[in-house]
């Protein structure tokens, strides 16, 4: 009932000026238009109250015919604030952080109203939210996590497919670190503030923004865009098993998932990390600073003998396979035709991916298998490459051979026409 007062700055005459001009501009423009007060008085407002057409002609609301009252409120066919701006005309007054996940899911959970504009739209976004811990923590109060608009941005939210949009694939991390790499901002939490720091030099930010991989994950394909996991995921630390499903396979029947999960460790993560997650290489297995096993292990125990039977193996294969491409480029280059072998390389090369694959068996007979495999084709490659390299000292002695005849024979022909002349 009770009308409420805009306390009005007192703008200076030049702003009225300026106001008025607008105003007259905006009634020009706006002939045959709905008007917006707001947006036509907004525009020309200082600050953090200027909300201008050229920002907002890119918002999605805008865009499907949306307008400012459609979040807001009030009368936009009004000039006067006092009338525009009145809880009478439904204005909702100054938007208070907490309320703004109502805000948003006051139409984007209600199925029906969003099913007349898009009826692929999920409709689960404020109810997910709810589950996180941004949700639960801004229900508890606590108004310095995030909310829609700090993921969305306000006045220019564009729909994630568009590559300006701040949850675009290829920009949420940035998105998300305006906070969590805020270490004052953060320090009252007591968590890491390095997650973006170790993800922008890991293999999956390598993937997605370098070689332009959006199969690759970003920190809501892992942490779900809007609930505490991504759907079907229980636990955060199970995701790797979505897109890694091989290694996820062996692991889950290995001695070590059970340990791990009797022990509460997270499977992947103990040995890759979750944000910092490099290359793999044999040096994993080994006991130099990148290895992992012996955090665990003791030297000589049963399991540090496995690690050095699997390392050995690897080793074995890989230098085998180094030799036979030596062997094959140096008969290459001699002018020998070994593509055959050189084809037969890729398949020694993927039998030693599998057996990188099987690692995660941790069960040395089982690794043994592919590598074996492997090392039957590089011999086989070696050979072939030796081989042509015989063949070519064959041909050249052949050829020796022969100039020697031709030479021989011309000698001969030589004396033999002396011997006519004389
Ligand atoms: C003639 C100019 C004018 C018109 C028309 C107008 N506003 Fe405002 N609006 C203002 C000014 C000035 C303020 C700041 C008032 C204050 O600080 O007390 C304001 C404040 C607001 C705020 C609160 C900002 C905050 O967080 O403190 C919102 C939201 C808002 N306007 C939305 C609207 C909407 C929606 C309409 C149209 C229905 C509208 N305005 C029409 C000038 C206008
Ligand atoms: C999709 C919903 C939505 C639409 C459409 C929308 N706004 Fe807002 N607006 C918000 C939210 C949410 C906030 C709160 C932002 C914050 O707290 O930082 C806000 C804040 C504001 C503010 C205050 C800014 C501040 O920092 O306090 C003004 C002024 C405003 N809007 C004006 C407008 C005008 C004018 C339009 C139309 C051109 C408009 N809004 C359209 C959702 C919307
Ligand atoms: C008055 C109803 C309404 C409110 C309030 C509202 N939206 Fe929307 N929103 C829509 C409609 C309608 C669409 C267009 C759906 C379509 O056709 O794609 C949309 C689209 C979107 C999209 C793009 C979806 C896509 O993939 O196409 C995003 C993101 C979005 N809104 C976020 C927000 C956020 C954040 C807020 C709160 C600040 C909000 N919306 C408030 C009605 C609303
Ligand atoms: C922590 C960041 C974050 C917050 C908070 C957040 N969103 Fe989102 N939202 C995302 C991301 C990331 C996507 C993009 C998903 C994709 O790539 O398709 C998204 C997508 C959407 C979409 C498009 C449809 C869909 O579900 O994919 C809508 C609509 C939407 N959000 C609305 C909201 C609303 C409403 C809120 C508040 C209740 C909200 N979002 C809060 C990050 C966030
Ligand atoms: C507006 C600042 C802000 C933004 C933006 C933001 N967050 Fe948060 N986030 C917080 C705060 C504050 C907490 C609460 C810290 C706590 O107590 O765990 C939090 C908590 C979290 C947690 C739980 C951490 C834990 O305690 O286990 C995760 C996961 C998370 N955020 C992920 C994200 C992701 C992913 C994004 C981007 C899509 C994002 N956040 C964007 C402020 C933010
Ligand atoms: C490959 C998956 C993956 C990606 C990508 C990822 N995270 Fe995480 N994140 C995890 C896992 C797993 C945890 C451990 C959580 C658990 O055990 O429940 C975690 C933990 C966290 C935590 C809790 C505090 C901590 O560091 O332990 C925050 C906050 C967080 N991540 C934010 C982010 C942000 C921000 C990004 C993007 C820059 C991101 N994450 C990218 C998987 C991922
Ligand atoms: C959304 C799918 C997805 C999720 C979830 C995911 N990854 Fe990846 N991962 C990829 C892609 C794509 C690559 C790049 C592969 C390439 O280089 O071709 C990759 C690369 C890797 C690599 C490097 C392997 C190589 O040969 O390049 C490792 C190790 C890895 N991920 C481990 C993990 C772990 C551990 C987790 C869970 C914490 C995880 N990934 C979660 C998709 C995913
Ligand atoms: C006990 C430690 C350990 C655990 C647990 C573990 N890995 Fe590995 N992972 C390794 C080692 C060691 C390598 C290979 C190092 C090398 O190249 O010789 C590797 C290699 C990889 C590779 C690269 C394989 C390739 O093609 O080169 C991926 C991808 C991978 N792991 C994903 C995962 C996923 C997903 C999980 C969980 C389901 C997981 N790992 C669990 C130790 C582990
Ligand atoms: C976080 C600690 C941890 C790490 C890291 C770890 N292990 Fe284990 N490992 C265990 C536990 C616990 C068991 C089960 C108890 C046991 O058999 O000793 C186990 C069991 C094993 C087994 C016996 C498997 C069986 O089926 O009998 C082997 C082999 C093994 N680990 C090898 C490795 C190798 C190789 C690495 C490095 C790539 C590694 N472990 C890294 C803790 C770890």
């Amino acid at each position: 009932m009770a009308t409420l007062r805009i306390k009005f700055r007192p703008l200076p005459a030049a702003s009225f000026a300026g106001l008025a001009g607008f105003i007259l501009l905006a009634s020009c423009l706006g002939y045959g238009q709905a008007v917006n007060s707001c947006l036509d008085c907004h525009s020309a407002q200082p600050g953090r109250l200027e909300v201008t057409p050229e920002k907002f002609s890119q918002d999605i609301h805008a865009q499907k015919g949306l307008t400012c009252v459609s979040c807001h409120g009030g009368d936009a066919t009004s000039y006067d604030p006092d009338q525009a701006m009145s809880r009478k005309a439904g204005w909702k007054g100054k938007v208070d952080r907490r309320q703004i996940p109502q805000l948003c899911g006051s139409c984007h959970s209600n199925p029906a109203y969003i099913r007349q504009f898009d009826p692929s739209l999920r409709t689960d976004q404020l109810d997910q939210y709810h589950t996180s811990v941004h949700g639960k923590r801004l229900a508890a109060g606590d108004a310095k996590v995030a909310v829609c608009i700090d993921c969305h941005s306000v006045h220019d939210i564009r729909p994630p497919s568009d590559p300006r949009s701040t949850v675009n694939p290829v920009n949420v991390a940035k998105t998300c670190s305006r906070c969590h790499s805020d270490a004052a901002y953060m320090k009252q939490y007591g968590i890491p503030t390095d997650q973006f720091a170790k993800y922008n030099i890991s293999v999956h930010h390598d993937a997605m923004v370098v070689r332009g991989d959006l199969s690759a994950p970003t920190c809501t394909t892992c942490h779900g865009n809007h609930g505490a996991a991504p759907p079907g995921v229980d636990k955060v630390q199970n995701v790797c098993a979505n897109c890694h499903a091989f290694q996820a396979q062996m692991y889950e029947k290995s001695t070590h998932y059970k340990a791990f999960q009797a022990a509460s460790l997270p499977g992947c993560v103990v040995c890759h990390s979750n944000h910092g997650i490099h290359l793999p290489s044999d040096a994993m297995l080994g006991t130099g600073p990148g290895g992992v096993c012996m955090k665990c292990h003791a030297p000589g125990d049963r399991c540090d003998r496995a690690r050095v039977a699997i390392l050995s193996n690897l080793t074995q294969l890989d230098g085998a396979i180094k030799d036979a491409d030596q062997a094959l480029h140096l008969a290459e280059s001699s002018g020998m035709e070994v593509s055959e072998a050189r084809l037969a390389q890729d398949q020694a090369r993927d039998s030693l991916t599998k057996a990188r694959v099987t690692i995660h068996t941790f069960q040395p007979t089982l690794v043994d298998q592919d590598v074996q495999a492997g090392m039957k084709i590089a011999a086989a490659n070696l050979k072939a490459g030796k081989d042509a390299m015989v063949e070519r000292n064959h041909r050249r002695i052949g050829l020796g051979i022969c100039f020697i005849a031709i030479a021989m024979m011309l000698i001969g022909l030589w004396l033999y026409i002396r011997k006519l002349e004389s």
